[in-house]
Parts: C-alpha cells; structure tokens; sequence
C-alpha cells in the first residue's frame, strides 16, 4: 500500500439494489481527485414490470454483470489491477443478494491481485461524493433522498457522521413511486410523476403534509400515499387531467414537508455551528433530479444563506465512484477496515451508529 503522500488508486464496486457499477478513482495531493472511469449498469428495464425493484431479479443481474463491469472499468482507467493500491466494495446497507455478489467479487479480485479491500457503506458514498466533485469542507450536511433512503445527515468528518433526520415510513423515492403505481404510470415513478404533474392543477387535491411543523425532525410519506389512493379512488376512472392533478397536488404536499424539514435542519446547523462561514448542503439521490424539489431547496439554501452543492446527477444517483473515492478518503484518514476480507455484508447498517434506529423494515433495505 502506498502512503498517504502518494498517488492512491481505488477500485469501486457497488452493487447494493438495481445498479451494478464499478469505477476506478484516482488521488494525488495537491491535485484534484480524478475519476479514471465509472461504469453503471442499470437494471431499470429488468424490475420495469413490477413496477419496483426484485431484490431476486437484481441479484442475478449483478452476478451477470459485474465480471464485465470491473473488467470494463479497469480497462477504460488503463490502470492494470497490479497497479490498484486498494479494492473498496459496498457492504451495506441495501439488498443482501446484490450486497453479497458485490462484496465477494471484491474479496476474490483484492485477494487475486494481493491487494487491500475495503468495506464501504452505501451511503457514506454520497455523503463524500461533495468532496470528490467539489472539494468540500467539513462540516456540511446532505439531504439524501433516493428510492431506498430519505435522510438528513451531518458530516462532520470521514467517518464522522450523525444523522439528523431519517423516515419513518417510506422513502421519498418510493413515494414518488408508488403514486406512480396507483395512477398506472411507468416505473420508474419519480420522472412520469413529474412529467404528469407539469400540466396539473397543484390545488385541486389538498393532501396532507406530513410531519410539517413537528417537534420530531423527521419524515413521513405513508399518509400521504393513502390520501392519493383515496382521491384516485374517489375521482376514478381517472382521465389523463386527473392523473396530472393528483401528481401536481402530490409534488406539491413532498416538496412543501421537505421543505419544512430541510429548514428545520438549517436552523439547527447555524445555532450549533455558528462559526461555519460558508456552510453547504448536498443533494444526493434519485429525487434531487426533481425540479420543484430542486428550486424549493436552492430557495431555502439562498434564504438562510447556505450554498446548495448538486453534484452531476450521475454522480447523485448510485455509482461506483463515490464508493472508490470514500475508499480513498479512509485509506489517507487511517480508516480503512484492517480485517476487510472477514466483513459480512449488513442489510442494514446506519452511517451513524449513535442516533438510535426509528424505524425497520422494509423491502429496499434500511430505511432508518
Ligand atoms: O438514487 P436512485 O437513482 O436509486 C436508488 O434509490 O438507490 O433513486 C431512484 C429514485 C426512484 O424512486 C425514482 O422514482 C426517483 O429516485 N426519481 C425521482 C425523479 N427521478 C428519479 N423522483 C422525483 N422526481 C424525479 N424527477
Ligand atoms: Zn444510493
């Protein structure tokens, strides 16, 4: 392993639900990190039909995969693996299939090639891809809102996390995608739900904004598909207009309850932190690509003063980069696992092991 004064070169490999990724990442001191190559498989049209992700299905279609994913990766790099200082694999949270096939990949190739392997969570991957894509200062804190994960979490240092906001129910993606359901809109459901919603009439249907306003600084959408599925039941059969009013009055209560929570956090920052002269959120996550989303949250980042870092969306949505580079960013902390190759993949795993669990289960992996 080289010293953390030399050039560092990792192999990512994530696989933790429907993308099947790797990517090799590269840093120097002094210089900016360098993504050698990134290359991201999706499994959108496999799980299209049942309108979610098969956690069977996306098993099987890593194990398909990832040979040629790593292979392809390597190669675009041109970096041969005798010259990878490290291996970091995703070993959590996220669906255990797809979890194993990533992780065991990573150990046979690290173990081949006599190299170190590294086991990443998923989602300290996006809480450091702000410092890969923008050189990012401790502390900032990101909003991550995807298919699997709805969070709101400080990053204070690698390693170093506490998660100020999570779900209690579902996620904001799954949200998005179970309104799609309902209204026989495609899978994925975020940007037909969104589409749809361009042309409705926000007011028509006034949903519930859950947790808005409340003491507890977390999120809840389980109501809120209730009231959708009580209104589409209410007004079916649905013409093409209804479907855009109920998306348009859906996009309007999720944004509106984000937005209530995101300030709450901001406030919570400044007072604790008030010393931070330039703070910054991060989006990170499939739902960062909405667009009222996305205008609601620079609003409230202008407001209060904070700078809004969007990393590009390859970058926000799953990839194997951010897992390469927060392989990076524990090798030259000190951080990285000694006993790596004994890891055993984690379903479930909090970034931030101190905030007690709010909630359980649910089919995409942890939630909480
Ligand atoms: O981060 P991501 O690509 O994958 C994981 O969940 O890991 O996020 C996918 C989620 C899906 O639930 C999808 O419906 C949602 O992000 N999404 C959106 C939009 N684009 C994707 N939700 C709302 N508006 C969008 N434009
Ligand atoms: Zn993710």
């Amino acid at each position: 392993m080289q010293g953390s004064d030399q050039l560092i070169r990792v192999l990512g490999i994530e696989t933790s639900c429907d993308e099947t990724a790797a990517s090799v990442v590269a840093f120097e001191p002094g210089k900016e990190p360098r993504i050698l190559s990134s290359s991201v498989l999706s499994q959108i049209e496999e799980h299209a039909a049942f309108g979610g992700v098969v956690p069977e299905i996306a098993a099987r279609a890593h194990v398909e995969a990832l040979d040629g994913i790593v292979e392809a990766a390597l190669e675009d790099s041109g970096v041969s693996l005798a010259d990878i200082d490290a291996v970091a694999a995703t070993a959590g949270p996220g669906l255990v299939g797809g979890l194993i096939v990533g992780l065991m990949t990573a150990k046979a190739v690290a173990a081949a090639a006599g190299k170190p392997l590294i086991a990443i969570n998923h989602l300290e991957g996006h809480a450091l891809t702000a410092r890969l894509t923008d050189g990012l200062d401790f502390p900032y804190l990101l909003l991550l809102v995807s298919g699997g994960h709805t969070q709101i979490v400080l990053v204070r240092g690698v390693g170093d996390y506490q998660r100020w906001a999570t779900t209690i129910d579902d996620a904001l993606g799954e949200a998005f995608d179970k309104t799609a359901k309902m209204l026989a809109l495609p899978y994925p459901g975020g940007p037909n739900v969104e589409k749809a919603a361009a042309t409705g009439d926000a007011t028509r249907f006034v949903f519930p904004r859950p947790m808005k306003g409340s003491a507890q600084p977390d999120f809840s959408f389980s109501g809120l598909k209730t009231a959708v599925r009580q209104a589409a039941t209410a007004v079916a059969p649905l013409s093409d207009q209804d479907v855009a009013d109920i998306c348009a009055s859906f996009q309007a209560a999720v944004t509106d309850t984000l937005g209530d929570r995101v300030q709450r956090a901001l406030s919570r920052f400044r007072t604790e932190f008030p010393d931070v002269s330039a703070p910054a959120v991060v989006v990170a996550g499939g739902v960062a690509a909405n667009r009222q989303i996305r205008a609601r949250l620079e609003a409230l980042c202008s407001k209060n003063g904070f700078s809004f870092v969007a990393p590009p969306m390859a970058l926000c949505t799953d990839n194997a980069a951010m897992i390469a580079w927060a392989g990076i960013e524990r090798l030259r902390a000190g951080l990285a696992e000694p006993d790596a190759f004994d890891f055993v993949p984690r379903s479930r795993w909090p970034l931030d092991s101190v905030s007690a669990p709010v909630v359980g289960s649910g089919r995409r992996g942890a939630k909480a």
